[in-house]
């Protein structure tokens, strides 16, 4: 994004108001490692394009900060007490807030990422039947397998041919169309080009919106409709086209099928709230975005950086094959059919290292890097720091996962087994220190659909090839978007495995 286009004048204005805020907080200075006021938005925009390395940055330095900002002013926080006392003991009083929402609202609208009290408090009630464990036995798992032997045939011909796969595009593709066919009940085609307008449209839109987060002048860059809000109309445009065309085939098919629909209980969110009589095509769409934005980015962000940790470390790609062929009891003969049809919810319990690995990967790379709130009155967090009603509040997954003080001295490194205890069983971590699903009541409702989703895909794949990084000597780079992904994907080349060792 560019950052010389907002106008000087406007930038030495703001960063004069700023300072002289900056001396209201002067007083308010808090014991330990936090600090009142540790810079200013200014700092946030000039680093926006790495964003995400620049907090890591600012959190290893102070637990606990506050940024000042226009308008209000911004509390960073990676300290666990302090994040359960804004998830769980103080609720109440961190909500998303007027300030989420007016940023957010173009692109989701009243979807539950964005309201609070009882138009959460219902989404929640009716999303949550989506996820009951009966509901993930019985048809998502099938979905999931069909949607993982999809992709193993995409890397087998990109392996036959020789080419490099960007493993990154195809997982978020097949990330999209299962959360289409199982949460909203509608087969979706990735590969035409309307398909591939509606998910780069909501890529660009995602990313804008976190820009309005730094940039202070967005609102009248939205009236005057010039730049990047300009760009943000447009992709939000086609967003909303694509989306409303689902709801009016949805609708025609439901009314079509009635008789069926009588017979054959439908389980997707789309058909139930139909068959509720929840017909606004607004609320549907705002609630249909809404598990396209939850499910579309975050397991294909962080199926992605798994990949990438397996190819950075080939011993435990090994291992985990290993665990997989044993897991399933597939042979050297058996076909990628027979290996996702052999991963039954046993065969899942025992791939304990899957499961540790990529609970290691959220650690370091969780898609969601941080998390916000708003405060609504004044209070004081456990460490001390003080906050004020109208402050933005944010805990930071992505800082915290790294941090010595919270994982010791080898909290950089990638190590699952960190993950087990001395029975070698996974152990879970308390929710306040591995943020990575959040906490407390708005606790991610995907959690287990995320789990079962990259657990069947990494078993079929990882029990079919063994994958390479296709340039060993490129550094990754976070892409500045919402959640983490990696900039210009992830290029893999992948091999047959011979599956049983001689
Ligand atoms: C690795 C995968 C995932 C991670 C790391 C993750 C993480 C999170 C986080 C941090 C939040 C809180 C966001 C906020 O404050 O607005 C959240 C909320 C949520 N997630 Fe997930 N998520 C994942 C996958 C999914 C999937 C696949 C779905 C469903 C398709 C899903 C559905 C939701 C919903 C509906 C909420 C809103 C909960 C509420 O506000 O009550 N998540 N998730």
């Amino acid at each position: 994004m560019d950052v010389l286009s907002i106008p000087t004048i406007l930038t030495i204005t703001t960063l004069a108001i700023i300072l002289a805020a900056a001396c209201v907080f002067k007083g308010s200075a808090n014991k330990g490692k936090c600090h009142p006021v540790a810079g200013t938005v200014i700092d946030q925009l000039l680093n926006f394009n790495r964003l995400h390395d620049y907090m890591i940055e600012m959190a290893t330095k102070y637990k606990t900060y506050r940024i000042l900002n226009l308008f209000h002013n911004e509390v960073y926080t990676s300290d666990p007490a302090n994040v359960e006392y804004i998830l769980t003991t103080n609720f109440p009083n961190y909500v998303k807030g007027w300030r989420h929402y007016e940023k957010l609202r173009d692109l989701l609208g009243d979807g539950i990422f964005t309201v609070d009290g009882e138009k959460w408090r219902n989404q929640r009630k009716i999303s949550s039947y989506e996820f009951t464990t009966k509901n993930l036995r019985e048809f998502s798992s099938a979905v999931f397998k069909i949607s993982a032997v999809k992709l193993a045939r995409k890397v087998s011909e990109a392996a036959t041919s020789n080419q490099a796969t960007d493993i990154q595009d195809l997982f978020t593709k097949s990330a999209l169309e299962t959360v289409f066919k199982i949460l909203l009940g509608v087969d979706l085609d990735t590969t035409t080009e309307e398909g591939i307008l509606f998910s780069s449209s909501f890529d660009e839109a995602s990313g804008i919106i976190l820009y309005r987060y730094v940039d202070v002048f967005w609102k009248v860059k939205r009236f005057l409709n010039i730049g990047s809000e300009a760009k943000m109309k447009k992709c939000i445009k086609v967003v909303d086209e694509y989306v409303y065309k689902i709801i009016k085939n949805k609708t025609e098919q439901m009314s079509k099928s009635r008789d069926d629909s009588r017979m054959i209980k439908k389980s997707d969110i789309l058909s139930r709230l139909l068959e509720m009589k929840k017909t606004d095509p607004k609320y549907l769409r705002d609630i249909t975005l809404s598990f396209i934005a939850a499910g579309k980015d975050s397991t294909a962000s962080t199926l992605t950086w798994f990949f990438y940790m397996m190819c950075k470390h080939p011993l435990l790609q090994e291992k985990i094959a290993e665990e997989i062929r044993k897991a399933t009891g597939i042979n050297q003969n058996s076909s990628i059919d027979e290996l996702a049809n052999s991963i039954t919810d046993d065969a899942l319990d025992k791939m304990q290292y899957l499961h540790a690995s990529l609970t290691e990967t959220l650690r370091l790379y969780p898609a969601v890097p941080t998390d916000g709130k708003h405060c609504l009155s004044d209070d004081t967090f456990p460490d001390g720091f003080r906050v004020r009603k109208g402050d933005a509040v944010s805990y930071q997954p992505l800082a915290m996962g790294r941090m010595k003080s919270l994982w010791g001295d080898d909290a950089e490194d990638f190590r699952p087994e960190r993950w087990f205890d001395e029975n070698g069983c996974f152990q879970q971590e308390s929710p306040f220190k591995f943020t990575a699903f959040q906490a407390g009541p708005r606790i991610c409702l995907g959690k287990e659909f995320a789990y079962r989703q990259m657990k069947i895909f990494s078993a079929v794949l990882l029990g079919t090839f063994k994958f390479k990084l296709s340039d060993e000597q490129k550094r990754v780079k976070y892409r500045t978007m919402l959640t983490l992904h990696i900039d210009g994907g992830l290029h893999l080349h992948a091999s047959l495995l011979k599956l049983n060792k001689d």
